[in-house]
């Protein structure tokens, strides 16, 4: 299944992407306020973005400046070509140039909090907001004229021009970021310009998702059959649990048990997810095999090759066996259900592309003897919106907030060598870290917290009487939006001082427990 599960007539809002980290965010708040929206890179022709038929079109910011030797300009075709525009920073100064107004290098720069004076009655943007609130910016050059017919809605002490808009021509921009936390009116403001200047309908709901999405699967499948791998995370569990909505016991799951998972996590996938979906599940317990295939490795890379390989044989002879009962009634599995996100599809769908920092694993690169076509009923989805999905399908609330969990699991969470007992001693100390932040009330405060064992590190304690001789566990609570960046979440002392002392206490391999200050970059999440 591929393209967007959007649902009506009503095309697209386009948030066209000019460089900066923004315009995914922005393509986030755009849904947020009910509206379909998809990123497209700079250079799409205007032509391209008319057969898109979108409902609007939104310049994102970008680091460059409109003077800058190769800037990407905006097309004024864009502006007589009938669709609502929004230009954000970047965008609002190229908007500003292409509809004859003034963007100047004026020398003051604008960075971070700013206040906005709004002018006048504050147009339809910012209508009865307070004359004076904070918003985000990060500018160079500044709008000093703008375009004719124009009305201008805001300034701030440096920039004369922060605000303007066109409610006649369907057209308006702001100089500062509308879509990051540290603009508190800035949703507002996208709002109104989506619903009350560009007059789109906000049809994008929790339900009208599941409902097209089921609609869709349904068509792809027929009366065919799927596999899908179940790994514990949200998104196999979403993905599947939508696959079942829409075609029931056409369905069956794989869960690959393959002894690197943290405390309960088989119980959730076993118990819970069968229980709140009724899918049919087949358990593959490769415990065993993964830890014979991962002794003597320490190398991070090599471990992530080994249980990636090893997990697509597992997967591969499963889903074999299930094809050879599905052959005995006749019956082929011809998809796999994969739960592949909207972000992933914008970052590899070229643009610059980020480097591959690590080798992440996936279901992938199945032999082909086992051709399946995929069904992908995330791809149109940001993590937030499949989590909604997931409530609205009845998930329990465990698996639905789970903490983002890597395919190779505790596998990278132990530096040295994996054996069985450095993973009993690391599931246990996790699972301490992960009841007591619960118990504070702090799971949705952090992004995830990866417990990491130093299994080739020891060092000297006292305990009880006696002297030890130990190993450090290392605690990595990050706060995050999308784990692309990421800042050490200061999590308060006294939760601290008993995960540490639990953990010192209730698991004998561990005699220090340590907290990783880094933020992301230029530490990674994961320490492996
Ligand atoms: P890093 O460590 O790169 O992690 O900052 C970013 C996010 O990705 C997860 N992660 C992985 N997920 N296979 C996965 O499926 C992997 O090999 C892997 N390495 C890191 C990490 O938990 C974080 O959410």
């Amino acid at each position: 299944m591929s393209g967007s599960a959007s649902n009506s007539a009503q095309g697209p809002v386009l948030v066209v992407d000019y460089g900066a980290q923004y315009a995914q965010l922005i393509a986030r708040r755009v849904r947020e306020a009910q509206v379909y929206s998809e990123v497209v890179p700079h250079d799409t022709p205007v032509e391209e973005i008319q057969r898109r038929n979108p409902a609007a079109v939104v310049l994102s910011g970008g680091p460059s400046s409109v003077y800058a030797d190769g800037a990407p300009q905006v097309d004024p075709a864009l502006f007589e070509a009938g669709v609502p525009v929004f230009g954000i920073c970047y965008g609002f100064q190229a908007m500003t140039s292409a509809l004859g107004g003034t963007v100047e290098h004026t020398g003051t720069r604008e960075y971070g909090r700013t206040e906005l004076e709004v002018s006048g009655d504050g147009g339809t943007l910012h209508a009865e907001m307070p004359g004076h609130h904070p918003v985000w910016m990060s500018h160079g050059d500044s709008v000093s004229k703008a375009p004719e017919g124009f009305t201008v809605t805001a300034a701030t002490k440096d920039t004369p021009v922060a605000a303007f808009e066109s409610v006649e021509r369907q057209l308006a921009g702001v100089q500062y970021h509308p879509e990051v936390v540290h603009s508190p009116h800035g949703q507002e403001v996208l709002r109104r310009f989506l619903h009350d200047i560009a007059k789109v309908r906000p049809q994008w709901t929790t339900s009208s998702i599941v409902d097209d999405t089921v609609a869709a699967i349904r068509e792809q499948v027929g009366e065919r059959r799927a596999i899908c791998a179940l790994s514990g995370g949200v998104d196999s569990a979403v993905a599947a649990a939508l696959v079942h909505r829409a075609i029931g016991d056409q369905l069956t799951c794989v869960f690959v048990d393959h002894g690197l998972l943290r405390a309960g996590e088989r119980a959730q996938v076993e118990r819970d997810f069968v229980a709140a979906t009724g899918v049919r599940l087949v358990t593959i317990d490769a415990a065993d095999r993964f830890l014979g295939e991962l002794a003597g490795v320490t190398d991070p890379e090599q471990k992530r090759k080994i249980i990636g390989r090893e997990f697509i044989r597992v997967f591969e002879q499963a889903a074999r066996d299930l094809q050879a009962e599905a052959g005995e009634s006749g019956e082929h599995i011809d998809f796999l259900v994969q739960g592949t996100l909207y972000p992933d599809v914008v970052e590899s769908g070229g643009g610059s592309g980020a480097a591959n920092i690590k080798s992440h694993h996936n279901v992938g690169g199945l032999p082909d003897d086992l051709q399946f076509e995929l069904v992908e009923p995330l791809r149109a989805l940001f993590k937030d919106e499949v989590r909604r999905v997931g409530l609205e399908l009845g998930l329990p609330e465990t698996i639905v907030h789970r903490q983002p969990f890597p395919g190779p699991g505790l596998g990278i969470r132990i530096i040295g060598e994996v054996t069985a007992d450095r993973l009993e001693t690391l599931r246990a100390a996790d699972a301490i870290a992960r009841e007591e932040l619960t118990a504070a009330g702090l799971d949705r405060d952090i992004w995830q917290c990866p417990v990491v064992l130093l299994a080739d590190v020891r060092s000297v304690g006292v305990q009880g009487d006696g002297r030890t001789y130990g190993h450090p566990v290392v605690l990595r609570p990050v706060s995050s939006e999308d784990a692309m960046t990421a800042d050490w979440t200061r999590l308060p002392y006294d939760v601290l001082e008993r995960i540490s002392t639990r953990i010192t206490n209730e698991v004998a391999e561990v005699n220090r427990v340590t907290l990783d200050v880094t933020s992301k970059p230029p530490g990674t999440i994961e320490w492996e």
